[in-house]
């Protein structure tokens, strides 16, 4: 017998959408651990080497985990979201803020905007109430009006994929408000761990600085980030999944620590054992100088509190990168 969450006499069963993804096989791996059974969704999409994505499903394999492979957008989500599902993670999504322009666009209004009121749509159909998290993301703010930011300043995105996320997140408000779903959007800040992207600064600088290869700083090196590691993310995401309490319905999840990628860059020549070949590179479109989040509602409201430092948390990411 597996020891874990029970309701009801029977296990916790939750949906992960985007299970195959870096936060989302994280977030799998975690509620797996805790005793709770995932239904994991992903389309695996070749935006970045499919292989990372199985790689990820493979450490998830176990009884207590089921994986569909499909697109939310064509497979029918009424049958997958039933009443046995307590609460959905909807964390698939088409991200990169730098690949958002252009033709590309079509694919982040697909799988950002299109999926997600789909995904509500199938959320209503159900007799039992559940519990709906949405992963929205720093990029909705733009270059804020001040730092750090909180949930109440005027969101103005600054990349096409800005601009996807923030109407995914408005529609999880507004689907939530009209019928009653309770529904909560984590707007996460530049999430960095084990498992990170490939197409992600962390990943790319630690891969690069291990093999001797070029590091491409996009810009002066001077834009600030607040890195915030996955393992608090994952923290965050459990504990508003299982509370019963209200909680609101918009939360900053932020690292706290707002670094620039240059000290970025300091911090891992402590850590790899080499020195860097750093170039610099044309600033990238849609990139903002500043991240910064103002995570005090989410203390509040799930006595959360990010407790990996960025220092700690690069070299686990750098112990992941070396054993890849
Ligand atoms: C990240 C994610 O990619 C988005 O999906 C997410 O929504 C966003 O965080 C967010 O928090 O809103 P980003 O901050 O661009 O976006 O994340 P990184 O790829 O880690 O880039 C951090 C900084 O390093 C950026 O200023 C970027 O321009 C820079 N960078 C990145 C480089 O200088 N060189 C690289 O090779 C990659």
């Amino acid at each position: 017998m597996r020891i874990g969450f029970y309701r009801k006499g029977s296990p916790i069963k939750v949906l992960v959408t985007g299970v195959a993804g870096f936060i989302g096989s994280n977030l799998a791996h975690e509620l797996l651990c805790r005793g709770i059974d995932v239904v994991g969704i992903d389309s695996i999409t070749d935006y970045y080497d499919p292989a990372v994505k199985w790689a990820n499903l493979a450490r998830l394999k176990q009884p207590a985990f089921d994986f569909v492979q499909g697109d939310l957008n064509l497979l029918d989500l009424g049958s997958l979201i039933d009443d046995s599902i307590e609460v959905v993670f909807h964390l698939a999504g088409q991200p990169g803020v730098r690949k958002s322009w252009g033709e590309g666009f079509a694919s982040y209004t697909r799988a950002n905007v299109e999926a997600t009121q789909r995904i509500l749509e199938a959320a209503l159909g159900r007799s039992q109430q559940m519990k709906f998290i949405y992963a929205s993301s720093s990029s909705i703010y733009g270059e804020a009006e001040t730092y750090p930011t909180t949930e109440s300043a005027l969101p103005k995105p600054f990349s096409p994929y800005g601009v996807t996320k923030l109407a995914g997140e408005h529609l999880v408000s507004l689907y939530s408000a009209n019928y009653g779903l309770p529904a909560t959007s984590f707007r996460f800040f530049t999430v960095y761990g084990p498992g990170q992207r490939p197409d992600m600064a962390f990943t790319r600088f630690l891969r690069a600085a291990d093999t001797g290869e070029e590091i491409v700083v996009y810009g002066s090196g001077e834009q600030i980030r607040d890195f915030t590691y996955v393992g608090d993310i994952v923290d965050a995401l459990i504990r508003a999944g299982l509370t019963d309490s209200d909680i609101p319905r918009v939360m900053n999840l932020s690292g706290g620590a707002s670094v620039s990628v240059l000290d970025v860059l300091t911090t891992i020549a402590e850590i790899v054992p080499r020195s860097l070949n750093v170039r610099k590179a044309q600033p990238a479109r849609g990139d903002v100088f500043r991240t910064g989040g103002d995570s005090s509602l989410a203390r509040r409201s799930l006595g959360w509190t990010p407790s990996v430092s960025l220092r700690e948390g690069l070299g686990k990411q750098y112990e992941w990168v070396r054993s890849g």
